[in-house]
């Protein structure tokens, strides 16, 4: 295990989460003290650039998940109680902390999931930002109040005094993909509004995700607030989803977990991002160099491994021809695959793990087997899918059927724009969808027929900026995120009713 050394920074900042072997098994944190597990058990986070282990993970077992769930409830209180000027210091302070570990955590974050330098760094980056605006904003937040006499039949006599509390326990499972943004946008919020929060990072991404929690504890959070438990998923997700102490669910993930988790915690507020699956619709007056450029950012970008990355192209053929020989001649520019660690490399590098990269491999296949064709790309080595474009997709082929989080972008031809509206509405997704034309007006007039959550206009499909509202409808999420959003998602109101003497 790496140690830091930087002014005014103990040295022994991270030392306490791993047992400093090599490769080292990092510890779970229970709220007070980082521990190995008492099952002996462990699963492996595999490099997905070279396959080596660069870390293990401890499985917590249900009585250490029973002992966090304790710690959690029980420490709540005296948090939610400490005044909201304390909790965002302690927000600011992580903030900076982050910025600090901005190069190291980088590194961790390159090795761990293979994301490139400039997107790991600008993922740090966006987080220590994202903070900070987030105490801002909950330093913004006010309650209201509310008369009665402007209801018919109600005289002056009542009053409604609004204010925001906390949820109680909150339980954050972040993604891989964004294994410190997606932990600390449930993090932060949860925390500001007197949220405990038992974070369970992804497997993938775990110890970035352990790193941040040890950020948010050294910044101040008290003992119990935070905590976070590992293991994969399908050993003890079912346990810490269902646990009677968890009063909030916050998750980032594909909508299949997504469904299964929504059906574990019943009566409890839900904080979803799900699959995303985002199509793209270009109208004929579109200007082909800015939808081509856009496309490729969307659909490569990460390879392919973002909720909003663009994974369907619906125009007419003529338009398809001219978009893909623009978007041919771009991409030796944009895109160039091959390891992340390398300076020389753009937008893709190798997907998570060699499986995931198999079953992108298999649906291209299928695909193909299916009538589409191959413009570029398609071929796997090891975790690498080189960046690939398809056309004559159908939007029952298995490509596009379901989301494919890897380098894959696919053409579906149409006849008519209302066509692309069906095929959009009918989809089971419905986070994002762009759609290009000069004609300004004509976009706004067209994304007000699209069922999903956001429409861009002109531009590909994104989070960012972090206050805007994020939000996806049908099997894409559940609740808006965006920093006041969160906020306020984190949070319920609770009236009290002053009933006056007359
Ligand atoms: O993967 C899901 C993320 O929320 C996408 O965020 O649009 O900033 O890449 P992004």
């Amino acid at each position: 295990m790496v140690t830091i050394s930087l002014p005014g920074m103990p040295a022994d900042f991270f030392e306490p989460i791993s047992d400093h072997k090599t490769p080292p098994t990092y510890l779970y944190f229970d709220g007070t003290s980082w521990k190995p597990g008492e099952s002996g058990k462990t699963v492996p986070v595999a490099s997905p650039i070279d396959g080596s282990v660069v870390g293990n993970l401890p499985v917590v077992t249900p009585k250490e998940i029973d002992a966090v769930m304790a710690a959690a409830t029980s420490s709540q209180p005296a948090w939610e109680a400490t005044p909201l000027y304390k909790r965002v210091s302690v927000m600011h302070l992580a903030a900076d902390w982050i910025r600090q570990f901005e190069e190291y955590l980088t590194n961790v974050m390159i090795r761990e999931i293979g994301k490139s330098a400039g997107e790991a760094k600008s993922e740090i980056v966006r987080t220590a930002d994202l903070i900070d605006y987030f105490a801002d904003e909950a330093e913004a937040l006010r309650g209201e109040t509310i008369d009665s006499d402007n209801f018919p039949g109600y005289e002056k006599g009542k009053i409604a005094i609004v204010e925001r509390v906390a949820h109680g326990v909150v339980l954050a499972i972040a993604p891989f993909n964004y294994p410190v943004n997606l932990s600390a946008s449930k993090i932060a919020p949860a925390l500001l509004m007197g949220n405990s929060v038992v974070v369970k990072p992804p497997t993938m991404g775990g110890i970035s995700g352990l790193h941040l929690v040890r950020i948010f504890e050294k910044a101040g959070v008290p003992k119990g607030v935070i905590t976070a438990v590992t293991g994969t998923g399908d050993v003890i997700g079912d346990y810490v989803v269902r646990h009677d102490a968890v009063s909030m669910v916050a998750f980032t993930g594909s909508s299949d977990t997504g469904l299964a988790i929504a059906g574990k915690a019943p009566m409890k507020p839900l904080l979803f991002e799900c699959g995303g699956n985002n199509p793209v619709v270009v109208m004929p007056d579109a200007d082909m160099g800015v939808t081509a450029h856009e496309i490729i950012k969307g659909g490569f970008a990460y390879s392919g491994q973002r909720c909003t990355g663009i994974k369907y192209v619906l125009t007419t053929k003529a338009i398809r021809e001219q978009l893909v020989e623009m978007m041919l001649k771009l991409m030796p520019e944009m895109v160039k695959a091959g390891d992340p660690r390398s300076p020389d490399t753009k937008l893709v590098g190798p997907v998570i793990s060699e499986s995931a990269a198999r079953h992108i491999e298999e649906v291209i296949e299928a695909s193909v087997k299916n009538g589409a064709t191959i413009v570029m790309g398609g071929k796997r080595t090891g975790a690498m899918i080189e960046p690939t474009i398809l056309t004559g997709v159908l939007p029952t082929m298995p490509v596009i059927a379901k989301e494919t989080f890897g380098p894959v972008v696919s053409f579906v031809d149409v006849n008519s724009f209302d066509e692309a509206v069906t095929i959009i509405n009918n989809s089971s997704y419905g986070l994002q969808a762009s759609v290009f034309t000069k004609d300004e007006g004509t976009g706004i007039v067209f994304a007000g027929k699209l069922h999903v959550g956001t429409v861009q206009i002109n531009g590909s499909p994104q989070r960012g900026p972090d206050h805007f509202p994020f939000l996806g409808v049908k099997h894409s999420g559940t609740g808006v995120q965006g920093v006041r959003y969160s906020l306020e998602a984190m949070s319920r109101i609770r009236p009290i009713v002053l009933n006056k003497p007359q």
